[in-house]
């Protein structure tokens, strides 16, 4: 059996959310807006599924919009933010290591005339509060720093970065929790944070599945247009298996968080370990203000895609960073924006683990990995590692 080393990128679908989602593909297929029977069966799925999940990360049900997933939450808290709060101001502050779906959708309001300013990273990838305090103006309407990177699993301190933003009336604070929300506690209204976006596919949930959260009272501009489902703010019929499947998900998940993140931290520091014993690997993101299930690393002289290719020939499953960003040239801009040069950024490797990581897998990680990477990175790619 391949060991599956890329939970960051997506984790397998947990049976017990499968056995909760069928039904709803089956005799439970009723679109929630129909008035008939199986109208009403589907829109009490739907509405408890939406108490369920808001439940278990600390908000309200009327506070959560579902969406189509994690890009989809970001896409409509940011651009929703920035189009509500126009009339006060147009500056957006970032910091320098969001994922892709904050920059890109930022990207996008700037060729509206929002100021898109980013505010730097230390070695660690971590943000310093103060540099958010430093780029707030009075014209600020956002501020979108993420709750762990997905690239590096750094912590970003929310509650110093949401205390310096709420000190100053009018900005919202967008956390991208899409990353964290499986493994760190996560109850939303303490976040201090207006707008939180996460995805059910990093928690043994479905694809193609995610939820906004918004602070009650925090006006949004919707972004899809048509039916008034979700309360207007976003138009669509409603993926019911989807958010049945996320509920359970992150009910499950909230019941278990603790165990499943030491079980899993001490699976990665043993890991972390038989890795960096190789000549010219250093861990990258912080070393301790981390999430539990990450392991980066880069690999001095080494191609991280190289490295990626040889491990899946001995059966591990393994990236070099963001999904997202697989398959192109570019470096990282997480790993630029903590400082690593170039040449430095192209050995990333990143080796993320899962609620279902067992400890013989990792015992096999911890033989396997280190024996790849040195022959990789000395030039004999594809040999058998022993
Ligand atoms: C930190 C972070 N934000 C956003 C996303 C995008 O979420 P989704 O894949 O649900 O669209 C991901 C997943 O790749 C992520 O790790």
């Amino acid at each position: 059996m391949p060991i599956y080393l890329d939970h960051a990128a997506t984790t397998p679908v947990r049976p017990e959310v499968l056995s909760a989602m069928l039904p709803l593909w089956g005799a439970g297929f009723g679109n929630p807006s129909s008035a008939h029977a199986f109208g009403r069966a589907a829109r009490e799925a739907l509405d408890d599924a939406h108490e369920r999940l808001a439940a278990a990360i600390g908000g309200e049900s009327r506070e959560v919009v579902l969406t189509s997933g994690g890009t989809e939450a970001i896409n409509l808290a940011l651009k929703g933010a920035a189009w509500a709060g126009r009339a006060r101001g147009h500056r957006i502050i970032t910091s320098a290591v969001e994922h892709h779906a904050v920059t890109h959708a930022l990207a996008h309001l700037g060729k509206f005339g929002f100021e898109i300013v980013e505010v730097p990273v230390d070695r660690y990838g971590q943000v310093d509060p103060d540099d958010v305090e430093r780029a707030l103006t009075d014209t600020t309407v956002l501020v979108a720093v993420m709750l762990a990177n997905n690239e590096v699993g750094t912590i970003q301190p929310i509650a110093e970065i949401a205390a310096r933003v709420h000190a100053r009336r009018g900005a919202l604070l967008h956390v991208d929790a899409v990353q964290a929300g499986p493994w760190l506690p996560l109850h939303v209204a303490e976040l201090r944070a207006d707008l939180v976006s996460l995805g059910a596919h990093k928690v043994e949930g479905p694809k193609g599945t995610g939820a906004l959260w918004i602070r009650r009272g925090t006006h949004l501009l919707a972004q899809q247009h048509g039916g008034g489902q979700e309360r207007h703010r976003r138009a669509g019929t409603e993926n019911v298996a989807g958010a049945v499947g996320m509920a359970t998900a992150f009910e499950l998940r909230a019941a278990e968080r603790p165990a499943a993140a030491e079980r899993v931290r001490a699976q990665r520091d043993r890991l972390v370990a038989a890795v960096l014993a190789v000549d010219g690997v250093e861990l990258t993101g912080h070393p301790v203000g981390r999430l539990p299930h990450i392991a980066s690393f880069i690999v001095r002289g080494a191609e991280g895609g190289d490295i990626v290719l040889a491990l899946d020939l001995e059966g591990i499953a393994a990236s070099t960073g963001s999904a997202c960003a697989s398959g192109s040239d570019e470096v990282s801009h997480v790993l630029a924006a903590m400082g690593f040069p170039a040449d430095e950024a192209h050995g990333a490797l990143r080796l993320s683990l899962g609620r279902s990581t067992t400890d013989a897998e990792i015992e096999e990680a911890c033989r396997v990995v280190p024996a790849v990477v040195r022959r990789v990175r000395d030039g004999s790619v594809g040999v058998t590692a022993g």
